[in-house]
């Protein structure tokens, strides 16, 4: 494929676990590993094809929600599917990162995740971005109030604080986002046939490419994975612009 049309990031909305359970008669949990092996599939898949960063949305802040049981299931799976992946994402040269409210995270998956991260910091090849606990208007929120408050620290008087208030730009907004350094993803994939954002990366998306697939996650591999590519490679992008 012709690296120029690949996407340096691509994301995915990763949906429709309970439903392909649910087809097979099985427990919504059994649908959440088997979405698990698809992650895998397409990092192993990003990682051939050189896509630099890849990123999931596995658990919106709206998610804490659910019934307790699909909550603790959920914080469990992720817990372990890491301690189980870890050691193969570290040898591919996959850098892992969870971006979103932490504070809701349990202090013991909040450990594994740092030793993750921190075990990881080093490699190049490819960001994996899990996305946990988050949402786009949570992330919206704490940019503006850590960026009013740094301003508010680093003024000398009122009248200062306004004047740097006012001279704000997107980019200084943009590196308040959690996501600061990561650049906007290009395509965003949902997965399930829902063809909505359910408040993922609001500010982030403002011109990404977006997929909408009838696939669930759980049976999203290797074979889709390209297949979106080859869809983006085919797009036009303009940015408001005339071509
Ligand atoms: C996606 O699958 C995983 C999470 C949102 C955590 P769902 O659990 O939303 O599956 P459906 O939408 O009920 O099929
Ligand atoms: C979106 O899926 C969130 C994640 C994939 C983590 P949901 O299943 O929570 O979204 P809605 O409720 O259908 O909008
Ligand atoms: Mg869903």
């Amino acid at each position: 494929m012709d690296s120029s049309k690949l996407p340096v990031h691509i994301s995915f909305i990763m949906d429709g676990n309970g439903r392909w359970a649910k087809e097979r008669g099985k427990d919504r949990f059994q649908g959440h590993i088997e979405g698990v092996e698809s992650v895998r599939a397409c990092v192993k898949a990003a990682v051939e094809t050189g896509v630099r960063y890849l990123s999931v949305f596995a658990f919106s802040e709206e998610n804490w929600g659910r019934p307790e049981t699909e909550v603790f299931n959920l914080m469990d799976l992720m817990g372990k599917a890491m301690a189980a992946e870890m050691p193969s994402l570290n040898e591919n040269g996959v850098r892992f990162r969870v971006l979103g409210n932490r504070a809701r995270l349990s202090e013991g998956l909040r450990k594994e995740i740092e030793a993750c991260e921190a075990m990881t910091a080093g490699n190049t090849t490819l960001d994996l971005i899990v996305f946990m606990s988050y949402s786009g208007q949570w992330d919206i929120l704490q940019a503006a109030r850590k960026m009013a408050l740094d301003i508010l620290d680093k003024s000398a008087s009122l009248e200062e604080a306004k004047v740097a208030l006012q001279a704000v730009t997107p980019q200084d907004f943009h590196d308040a986002l959690v996501t600061a350094g990561i650049p906007d993803p290009d395509l965003i994939v949902r997965t399930s046939g829902e063809s909505r954002i359910s408040n993922y990366l609001l500010w982030q998306s403002a011109y990404s490419e977006w997929i909408f697939t009838d696939i669930l996650w759980p049976d999203f591999r290797r074979e889709a994975f390209l297949e979106v590519l080859e869809i983006f490679a085919k797009r036009d992008r303009r940015y408001g612009k005339l071509k």
